[in-house]
C-alpha cells in the first residue's frame, strides 16, 4: 500500500509541475538529479523560508551567510573529506554494476531476519560492524563471499575487491590545464560557515553562544541513488552551526534536539510520523549525534541530523591554515576570571531541503471520496499548510465574457503584492477546483454575474470544500487571517 502511495506521489510531482527528472529528453535523464518545476520551486522556496525565518529571524543570536560552492581545496583536507568521505564499493564483473559493500551485507541481514534466522542475522551484523569500525575492506569482501551474496542483476558471485570510493565531485579551476588546481564541489554547506566563523563574529560583534545559518547546494557522487529525491547527487542543505563555550555543548545539543523537532511538528503533520534516532557509532569529530527521522511510505528515514561536533572543524582549519580560530570570551567564570581565549565548540543542525520537500508532499497527499450516488468521485488534494502552498488563492471568472475576467483581474491586482495568485478561465468550475486541490491551493474565488451586481464572490475552502458568498472587499482580510507565518512560527 505504502509503495503504491509513493508511486502516486512521484507521478503527481511530474504531472503537476513539482519535480522533473533532469534533462529527461536525453536517455530518460541524468541519474539522481532532479529539476523543480513551476509549482515545486514555489513549495521549495516556502519551505526554505520557513527554515530561514525560524532560524535567523526568530533568533537574534543567529545570522545568515551565503558562502560560495567552490572553496579552497585545503578546506576539504582539514574537514576530513579528502581522506575520509568515502564508501566501500564492490563491482560485479559480469553485470558491471557497482554496489556499496555494506549495503549488500545489510540487505542480507534483513533477509536473514525476514526468514527468521535471527542468530545468523546477529552474527553477520556484528561482523559487519567490526569490519566497518576497523575499515577492513578485505574482511567486507570475505563476508560477501562467505554469505554467498550474488549480484541482483547477473545473479553471479564474480566480485572485484572492495575499494574506497570518495563521494566528492571534482573539477579544475584555472585557464590552463597544466596549471589548473583540482577543486571540489562542496559535499556539505557547513565548511563555508566554519571558514567564515571569525569574519562573521568580528564584523557582526557576535557574542557566544551564537549561530551562523546558510542554505545551499551540496554535491555527492552517491552510488546508490534511489527513492526519487531522497538521495540525490545534487541536493540542497539548510545548516546552522551554533558556537558555544566548551563544556556547555551537551546542554546546547539537548536544546537544539528539542527545538528542531518542535519546528518539524509545527508543520501540523501527525506526530507519529517523527522519531529520534540516536547515533551509537559516532563520527570521529562528534561527541553526540541524533537524527530526526520521518516515516516515509518506504519506512523511517533520516531528514535532519543534530551533531555535537566539538571543536574539531575550527581546530583543523586553524592547524592547516595557521590562522587563529579563537574567540575571546570576556564573561566571568565562577572564580570571577574571564573565560579568555578558546576555540568554540559547535552544535550543528543539518536538514536536507529535498527530503523535507518529499515528506511534506507524502504527508499532504490525500485521495478522498467525494460526492454521492452517480456524482461519486475521488479527489486528490494536497493538504499543505496554507503558508507553504505554491499558490494561496486561485481566481476564476465563471465565463470568459460579460466583464467577469476584468473583475477577476482586478481582484488579483489587489492581492498579488501579498499573495501568489493563480488565474484560470478555462474548463468547468468543478474541474478548476480539482486542479487547485491537487496543487494544494487553500482558497478558490469564483467571480460570477452577481459579482458585477453586488460586488460579492464565492470563496471555496480547499479542505472542507465549503463555499460561501463574501464581499470582494473582505477577501484580503480572510486570506490574512488564514495565511500567516506567525501561525506556524509561534507554535
Ligand atoms: N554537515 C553535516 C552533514 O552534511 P549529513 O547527515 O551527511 O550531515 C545532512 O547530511 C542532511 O542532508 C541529511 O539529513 C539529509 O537530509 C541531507 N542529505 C544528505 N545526503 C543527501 C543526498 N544525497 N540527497 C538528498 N539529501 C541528502
Amino acid at each position: 500500500m505504502s509503495e503504491e502511495v509513493f508511486k502516486k506521489v512521484v507521478s503527481h510531482c511530474k504531472e503537476y509541475g513539482f519535480v522533473f527528472t533532469s534533462s529527461e529528453i536525453y536517455d530518460n535523464g541524468l541519474g539522481a538529479v532532479y529539476d523543480y518545476g513551476q509549482n515545486g520551486v514555489e513549495l521549495k522556496n516556502n519551505l526554505r523560508q520557513y527554515w530561514w525565518k525560524f532560524m535567523v529571524q526568530m533568533h537574534d543570536n543567529i545570522v545568515g551567510l551565503d558562502a560560495a560552492i567552490f572553496m579552497h581545496p585545503k578546506t576539504w583536507k582539514a574537514s576530513g573529506h579528502i581522506d575520509g568521505f568515502s564508501d566501500p564499493m564492490i563491482d560485479n564483473k559480469d553485470s558491471k554494476k557497482r554496489y556499496r559493500a555494506d549495503n549488500l551485507l545489510e540487505d542480507k541481514i534483513a533477509k536473514y531476519q525476514k526468514d527468521g534466522k535471527t542468530n545468523k542475522a546477529d552474527e553477520l551484523q556484528n561482523a559487519l560492524d567490526a569490519a566497518l569500525l576497523a575499515n577492513d575492506l578485505a574482511q567486507l569482501k570475505t563476508l560477501i563471499e562467505q554469505h554467498e551474496i550474488a549480484c541482483p542483476i547477473s545473479g553471479t558471485r564474480n566480485w572485484t575487491d572492495v575499494r574506497q570510493f570518495n563521494l566528492m565531485f571534482s573539477t579544475e579551476m584555472g585557464a590552463m590545464a597544466e596549471d589548473a588546481d583540482k577543486i571540489y564541489l562542496r559535499p556539505e554547506t557547513a565548511q563555508g560557515i566554519f571558514v567564515n566563523f571569525l569574519n562573521v563574529q568580528k564584523s557582526g560583534r557576535m557574542k557566544i553562544p551564537f549561530g551562523i545559518a546558510q542554505t545551499g547546494k551540496a554535491f555527492r557522487n552517491e552510488i546508490i541513488a534511489r527513492q526519487f529525491i531522497m538521495r540525490m547527487r545534487e541536493f540542497e542543505q539548510m545548516e546552522m552551526q551554533f558556537f558555544v563555550r566548551p563544556g556547555t555543548q551537551k546542554q546546547w545539543f539537548e536544546y537544539w534536539k528539542e527545538a528542531r523537532l518542535k519546528w518539524h511538528l509545527a508543520l501540523g503533520f501527525d506526530k507519529a510520523n517523527y522519531r529520534y534516532h540516536d547515533h551509537v557509532k559516532l563520527a570521529h569529530y562528534a561527541d553526540a549525534a541524533v537524527d530526526i527521522e520521518f516515516d516515509f511510505p518506504f519506512g523511517f528515514k533520516e531528514v535532519e541530523g543534530i551533531h555535537s561536533r566539538t571543536d574539531f572543524d575550527l581546530k583543523s582549519h586553524q592547524d592547516l591554515s595557521g590562522k587563529k580560530m579563537q574567540y575571546f570570551d570576556a564573561d566571568l567564570d565562577e572564580n570571577g576570571k574571564p573565560y579568555g581565549n578558546y576555540i568554540p565548540y559547535v552544535i550543528e543542525t543539518s536538514i536536507g531541503l529535498d527530503r523535507l520537500f518529499l515528506y511534506t508532499l507524502c504527508a499532504s497527499y490525500n485521495e478522498e471520496e467525494v460526492g454521492e450516488g452517480d456524482k461519486k468521485d475521488t479527489r486528490v488534494v494536497l493538504a499543505l499548510p496554507p503558508i507553504l502552498a505554491p499558490y494561496k488563492v486561485a481566481i476564476f471568472p465563471l465565463t470568459k465574457k460579460d466583464g467577469l475576467p476584468e473583475v477577476a483581474r482586478k481582484i488579483i491586482d489587489d492581492l498579488k503584492f501579498d499573495y501568489n495568485c493563480f488565474y484560470e478561465e478555462k474548463d468547468a468550475i468543478g474541474k478548476r477546483y480539482r486542479r487547485q486541490d491537487a496543487l494544494g491551493t487553500p482558497f478558490c474565488i469564483t467571480v460570477d454575474h452577481e459579482s458585477i451586481e453586488n460586488q460579492t464572490v464565492t470563496i471555496r475552502h480547499r479542505d472542507s470544500m465549503l463555499q460561501e458568498r463574501i464581499p470582494i472587499a473582505e477577501i484580503k482580510s480572510i486570506l490574512d487571517k488564514a495565511i500567516s507565518w506567525k501561525d506556524i512560527l509561534s507554535k
